[in-house]
């Protein structure tokens, strides 16, 4: 299976994807941002790594163009967001239903959203954690694949227990692309997501 993945910056939940080594061709990372960490990772692995300028675009519609046209030479069967962050358009996330993924560092559906982290601190929450899903129109609101809890500290900051949420984001991201890959993922007539045991 092809996939393409889009980043923005560091690339840490790309690099986990890489040291997963999954069954899966990376056929291409793209970032908005030249300066991203993340492309020189990509191309210390050989893959072709793209920088596509959302600010030589026009308009949010015009550079998603060009993004589904970057991708779509490369034919995924999935496209991965690790940590791109760049609000899509509807017409974006439409041509990719269902074969277009994201990781949210919060359990979903709470704490949609930017400032996560600092944002469960303040709402006194006790268990925290991330959220692999499926991307739909409406923001961090898409059918949820895989999520893994953090307990959250006493004495965490944002910083730290970003930390503890990132380690656990890259353990669930590899293996919700792998149940994809499987095929194991399957839609509901709710819109559910649910897994398909291993045959
Ligand atoms: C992660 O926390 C992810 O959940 C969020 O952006 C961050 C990306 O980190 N969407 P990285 O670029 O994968 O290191």
């Amino acid at each position: 299976m092809k996939l393409v993945v889009l980043i923005s910056g560091r690339g840490s939940n790309l690099k986990a994807i890489l040291d997963a080594q999954l069954p899966v061709e990376i056929a291409a990372v793209i970032s908005n941002r030249p300066d991203a960490a993340g492309l020189d990772l990509a191309r210390s692995h050989g893959i072709p790594a793209l920088a596509l300028d959302h600010r030589q675009h026009a308009s949010r519609v015009d550079f998603d163009s060009a993004l589904i046209e970057a991708i779509d030479r490369y034919q995924p069967e999935l496209v991965v967001l690790a940590g791109y962050l760049r609000i899509l358009t509807d017409g974006f996330v439409t041509h990719y239903a269902g074969r277009l993924m994201n990781i949210h560092p919060s359990l979903l559906p709470s704490f949609p959203g930017l400032d996560t982290h600092a944002r469960a601190l303040a709402a006194g929450v006790k268990i925290h954690g991330c959220t692999v899903h499926f991307v739909t129109p409406t923001l961090d609101h898409g059918p949820i694949i895989l999520q893994a809890a953090v307990a959250v500290r006493s004495d965490d900051t944002p910083d730290t227990l970003a930390a503890r949420v990132l380690a656990a984001e890259h353990h669930i991201y590899p293996k919700a692309i792998a149940w994809f890959a499987e095929g194991r993922l399957v839609e509901q007539s709710d819109g559910r997501v649910n897994l398909r045991d291993n045959d």
